[in-house]
């Protein structure tokens, strides 16, 4: 399907984790919307969606990435630059969700990598996009948190920690860059049916107990999280800085 609401002719899109799910929904959209995408991923499939991609005639490079590994996003900021000539979007979207389990029983490496891919993976993806967008003279930036960033369940602490730590990072960021023409966003999506939540999904007491509590009565498709993307990194949202954008069918409203 073309989109035409949003026009990125001649701008260049970063997104982390668009191997499957919400970053790959995001990737496509940017593509089908005029910019050249830059995937960075630790799971191969990335070059399945810069095909698909190309099948519609949008431009995409694939670039294997760890966001928690400094050297790989340096490469990977380095890759964007190098193939499309500069930045000037990035949805730092890439993230792990550990097994439900209580805090007590949450071992150490568990709570070691959920940090380093959620809250450090954003931090270096900032750190490398910033220094390129303030050579260029501005950008936008969206990292994705979670509700989990603004309230907690029992269950997922670590990850809750990184994604309270990501929309701080992100406020901290915005304030300061905004004068400098670098507009920096959170998200936090609800319940989105990816991979990532199919265990949940699968637990039908799980699915329930969320179900009962949405509002909307539904849970969220990638798709609906990507156009808050673009929103946010275009020229829509130009007073749009250092915000948390909750979308989630009106879980946190309550
Ligand atoms: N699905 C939801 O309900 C939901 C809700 C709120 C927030 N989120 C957040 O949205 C983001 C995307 O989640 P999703 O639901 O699309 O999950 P997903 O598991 O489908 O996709 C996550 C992507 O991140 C990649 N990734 C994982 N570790 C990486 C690493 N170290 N370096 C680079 N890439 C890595 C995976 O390979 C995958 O492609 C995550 O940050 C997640 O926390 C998801």
């Amino acid at each position: 399907m073309k989109h035409d609401v949003f026009n990125f002719s001649g701008k260049v899109a970063l997104v982390t984790g668009g191997s499957r799910g919400i970053g790959r929904a995001t990737a496509e959209l940017f593509a089908q919307s005029g910019a050249k995408v830059v995937i960075g991923d630790i799971d191969p499939a990335g070059s399945e969606t810069v095909d698909e991609i190309k099948r519609y005639g949008g431009e995409a490079i694939f670039v294997n990435t760890d966001v928690s590994d400094e050297s790989d996003v340096r490469n990977l900021i380095g890759a964007a630059v190098k193939s499309y000539g500069g930045l000037h979007c990035a949805f730092n979207n890439a993230g792990v969700l550990p097994p439900t389990v209580m805090l007590a029983e949450l071992d150490e490496t568990t709570f070691d990598k959920v940090i380093a891919v959620d809250l450090k993976g954003i931090f270096l993806s900032m750190k490398y996009e910033i220094g390129q967008m303030l050579q260029a003279g501005g950008g936008a930036i969206v990292n994705n948190a979670s509700i989990a960033g603004m309230i907690a369940e029992a269950g997922i602490s670590a990850y809750a920690a990184a994604k309270h730590g990501v929309i701080g990072l992100s406020k901290a960021a915005a304030l300061e860059y905004a004068s400098k023409g670098i507009r920096i966003n959170a998200l936090a999506p609800g319940l989105v049916e990816t991979a990532m939540t199919k265990p949940w999904f699968d637990d039908s007491a799980m699915r329930s107990y969320f179900m009962a509590n949405s509002p909307i009565g539904r849970f969220a498709q990638p798709e609906e999280i990507a156009g808050m993307v673009l929103f946010l990194c275009s020229d829509f949202a130009s007073f749009a800085a250092g915000q948390t954008f909750a979308i989630d069918g009106g879980y946190t409203a309550r």
